[in-house]
């Protein structure tokens, strides 16, 4: 008994951008990219907007058009839930879940939005277990609850609006993308085994992006002022000042931008990762010798690498996928597990290890058997 994983896909926006063609924005080229972090291509979404990728991917994860996995068509009445982690909504209102389930036609599911950075997807997926299972109908008090049966969990990003191209150290990592999966409540099928999710503090502001309101506010501390309007926020310099860019943005540097220190984010990541896998497989009491494929958040080939060093593991029982998406947050897990499906690398009974880490900082795992 449990919640299965019963269909996946994703959608990449029409553009691809080289590692090359960045050279005409910042000093960098092939090699560097390549050889530091696995990746060749990035897709960037112009005409695409974050929902319409988040829908493409959702549709093949129903089982309505092409491209995907799925096990069968859902009629969209049998969703429940949809969760949509994403770090750039194309709104704050309605959520972009809530975008997605106007366009489906989802009319009786419950949707929000997740931010866990690009562990969100994982988040989305131990989220959408704990109500399927609290929901149960053999669960105590599950009458007391919203009845989830299944669930619609996306990973959406377009991360390259949030992209300050004129810095190398973060431009030629990230892409956009979406990926899906749907969950499903099963009687018979043991489907998500363990699930572990861990936050630690980001102390030193490794990883942040700040965000900007804009409607004017015409207040002071007083009541109304029209001059305050004018003025601005007053809360964003304490604001820029927790997030350590006050510098940055009184250069004129963009506030509303990922900010990275990659080596310290790297250091976090490689051991967030083991650690989330083997706290995850300890959860559902497996070894690796278990796993057939193990799905990974795709920021770095080099911390896939790290994690497969120390875990003792070959590296192919990663899946990568980084080579031509980039870093796309919430979407690569999702992304990845697509590809997987897509490549045959998973078959149904396989145990199955979905793992990432991110800003927050953020990390977590997720075990099924597909
Ligand atoms: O999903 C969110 C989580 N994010 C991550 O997991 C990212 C984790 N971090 C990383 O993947 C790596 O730290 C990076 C790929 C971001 C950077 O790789 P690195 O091996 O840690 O390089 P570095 O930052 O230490 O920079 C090494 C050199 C520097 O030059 P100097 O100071 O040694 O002369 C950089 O200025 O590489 C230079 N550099 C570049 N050169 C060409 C940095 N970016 C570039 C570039 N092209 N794009």
């Amino acid at each position: 008994m449990g919640s299965t994983i019963i269909g996946c896909g994703k959608c990449l926006p029409a553009l691809e951008v080289e590692n090359d063609e960045l050279k005409a924005l910042v000093d960098t080229n092939d090699e560097w990219i390549s050889t530091r972090t696995g990746i060749k291509s990035r897709r960037v979404a112009v005409d695409e907007t974050n929902s319409d990728l988040a829908e493409v991917a959702a549709r093949q994860a129903l089982g309505w058009i092409d491209g995907g996995h799925a096990e069968r068509r859902l009629d969209p009445s049998e969703i429940d839930l949809i969760i949509c982690a994403t770090i750039t909504p194309d709104v704050v209102s309605p959520s972009e879940a809530g975008l997605l389930r106007r366009r489906l036609g989802l009319s009786n599911a419950i949707a929000f939005d997740l931010n866990a950075a690009c562990s969100g997807f994982v988040y989305g997926l131990a989220m959408a277990e704990s109500m399927m299972a609290a929901a149960a109908p053999s669960v105590a008090g599950a009458a007391g609850r919203n009845p989830v049966r299944r669930a619609l969990v996306v990973g959406a990003e377009r991360l390259t609006r949030l992209t300050d191209w004129s810095d190398r150290n973060t431009c030629v990592l990230f892409g956009d993308g979406a990926g899906a999966a749907v969950l499903e409540w099963s009687d018979e099928r043991p489907g998500i085994l363990s699930s572990f999710i861990a936050n630690e503090d980001d102390e030193a502001n490794a990883l942040t992006c700040a965000a900007a309101y804009e409607a004017p506010q015409p207040f002071d501390a007083r009541g109304i002022s029209l001059d305050a309007a004018a003025a601005g926020d007053p809360g964003l310099a304490r604001i820029d000042e927790e997030l350590a860019i006050g510098e940055a943005v009184a250069d004129g540097k963009p506030r509303q931008v990922l900010r990275m220190n990659g080596p310290k984010v790297f250091k976090f990541a490689s051991e967030a990762m083991t650690a989330a896998i083997r706290a995850a497989l300890d959860r559902a009491n497996l070894s690796l010798d278990d796993v057939a494929c193990i799905v990974p958040h795709q920021a770095n080939e080099r911390i896939i690498k790290y994690a497969a060093k120390k875990l003792g593991c070959p590296l192919d029982l990663f899946q990568l996928s980084i080579a031509h998406t980039g870093n796309s947050s919430a979407a690569s897990v999702p992304m990845a597990l697509a590809d997987a499906y897509e490549s045959g690398r998973i078959q149904r009974g396989d145990k199955v290890v979905l793992v990432a880490f991110g800003g927050g900082f953020t990390s977590g795992a997720v075990v099924y058997e597909a």
